[in-house]
């Protein structure tokens, strides 16, 4: 069955939003939705309809997001949700293809998406591109290495998060063309980030700052919430939950770890981090770290080519690779991908094929994360030339790690 489908209005937000709440069995608060329609781009919003009721609805941030070597406008997929009378219909089959079709029409070669299940996506095309590391410190196991990094310069200063949002600003923009995911954010984003009413701290207290600063200037900040716990016998237990850490320089990144572990009265420091956070080489006990992986975000090549010859490369690479991709046709075929470290081009050809593989497997790549030897290893892609995904991998591997640290 076929479901008409169009952007809706924004006098149709709170239908559009319905539906959202419903997939999700979320309630939100009136602010809650405010904010989310604020930072809804209407125009690029899509609702399934069945009659008069819109049963499914997809929508994108126009990003501009980090790329190895450079920044690239990219699509973010968000608002994703078919209600529950209508699962399992197609209708988010028939959403993403249209999303697809749109994103290449408005001339993005790249969409990303977080995803609430990771099942879900890589039949569109998407691949696993970056991961997080679900960390749990104890503070009896944050020991430092000797010879991690200090700066006698540096001290921490405790603010109040919403009175330094210029400052929290300027830290984020000096250090978002480093990492490829992190994408710029707009004013919205940042009312996200410091949101704080008590709908907000899941029963985790006030958002608290602290900052890492010399006598010049601001090098890096800390957001995080406390959840005051205490033992049976009254020892101190709290629970720190980190909401993001941005530093300039490893100093000051050290000084702002070591300021939550030695915070008095935390038992613990909780944290998603990438997964070459600093802190993985910091600890002396790296069991102390307890460690989880999972997927973080999702990366479909929209254009391969355009895709392809916009990023940088960590080395010297000329492969043909044959791309099946059936849900975007016009990136099925043979691409001829020659990069050196100072420029790249992806061009249609007719050539054998060193590799075969499906999109989601560039997708999946092309933030410098993801794991192609691995694939290979595992049978997913197919070699022609003996040591061409060797060389694909190498050239597409980038440092450091891809992460976008915020949910959207
Ligand atoms: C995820 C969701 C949007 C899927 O919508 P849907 O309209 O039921 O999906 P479709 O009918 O188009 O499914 C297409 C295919 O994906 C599969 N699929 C979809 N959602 C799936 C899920 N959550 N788990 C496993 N498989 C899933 C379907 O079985 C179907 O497989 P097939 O092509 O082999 O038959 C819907 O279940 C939902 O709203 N979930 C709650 C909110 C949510 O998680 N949104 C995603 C946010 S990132």
């Amino acid at each position: 069955m076929s479901y008409p489908i169009r952007p809706i209005s924004e006098d149709e937000w709170s239908s559009f939003s319905g539906v959202l709440a419903e997939g999700f069995n979320w309630t939100p608060h009136p602010i809650q939705s405010e904010r989310w329609k604020s930072n809804t781009e209407f125009d690029r919003t899509l609702a399934a309809l069945d009659g008069d009721v819109i049963a499914g609805v997809t929508g994108i941030h126009s990003f501009t997001m980090t790329v190895p070597g450079g920044q690239l406008p990219v699509a973010g997929v968000t608002a994703v949700s078919v209600l529950p009378s209508h699962r399992r219909r197609g209708i988010l089959s028939q959403l993403m293809r249209r999303q697809l079709a749109d994103v290449r029409e408005r001339g993005e070669a790249v969409a990303a998406l977080y995803a609430s299940e990771a099942v879900i996506y890589g039949r569109y095309g998407y691949g696993r591109a970056s991961d997080g590391l679900s960390l749990r410190i104890p503070k009896h196991g944050s020991a430092f290495v000797a010879g991690a990094p200090s700066d006698p310069a540096l001290r921490i200063t405790v603010a109040k998060p919403a009175e330094v949002r210029a400052t929290l600003e300027s830290v984020y923009e000096s250090i978002l063309a480093e990492r490829p995911g992190q994408y710029r954010r707009n004013e919205h984003f940042w009312t996200a980030v410091l949101a704080d009413e008590e709908f907000d701290q899941d029963g985790a207290g006030a958002l608290r700052c602290v900052l890492a600063e010399d006598s010049d200037r601001v090098r890096g900040y800390a957001l995080f919430r406390v959840k005051s716990l205490w033992g049976d016998n009254g020892q101190p237990d709290g629970e720190l939950l980190l909401r993001e850490l941005y530093a300039t320089d490893p100093a000051a990144h050290a000084l702002l770890w070591q300021s939550l572990l030695n915070r008095d009265l935390v038992g613990r420091v909780k944290a998603t981090r990438p997964v070459d956070d600093p802190i993985t080489q910091w600890l002396t006990d790296v069991r102390y770290l307890n460690a989880s992986w999972g997927d973080e975000l999702w990366v479909r090549l929209v254009s391969v080519d355009a895709a392809l010859s916009s990023r940088a490369y960590s080395a010297p690479v000329d492969v043909v690779l044959e791309v099946a991709d059936d849900v975007c046709p016009w990136n099925a075929g043979r691409w001829r991908l020659t990069a050196d470290t100072a420029s790249a081009s992806c061009k249609p050809t007719g050539e054998a094929p060193d590799v075969s593989l499906p999109v989601a497997v560039l997708g999946g790549a092309y933030l410098g994360g993801g794991s192609l030897d691995a694939q290979h290893a595992a049978g997913l892609l197919t070699e022609h030339s003996a040591g061409a995904v060797r060389a694909l991998a190498t050239a597409l591997s980038w440092s450091p790690a891809p992460w976008a640290g915020l949910v959207f």
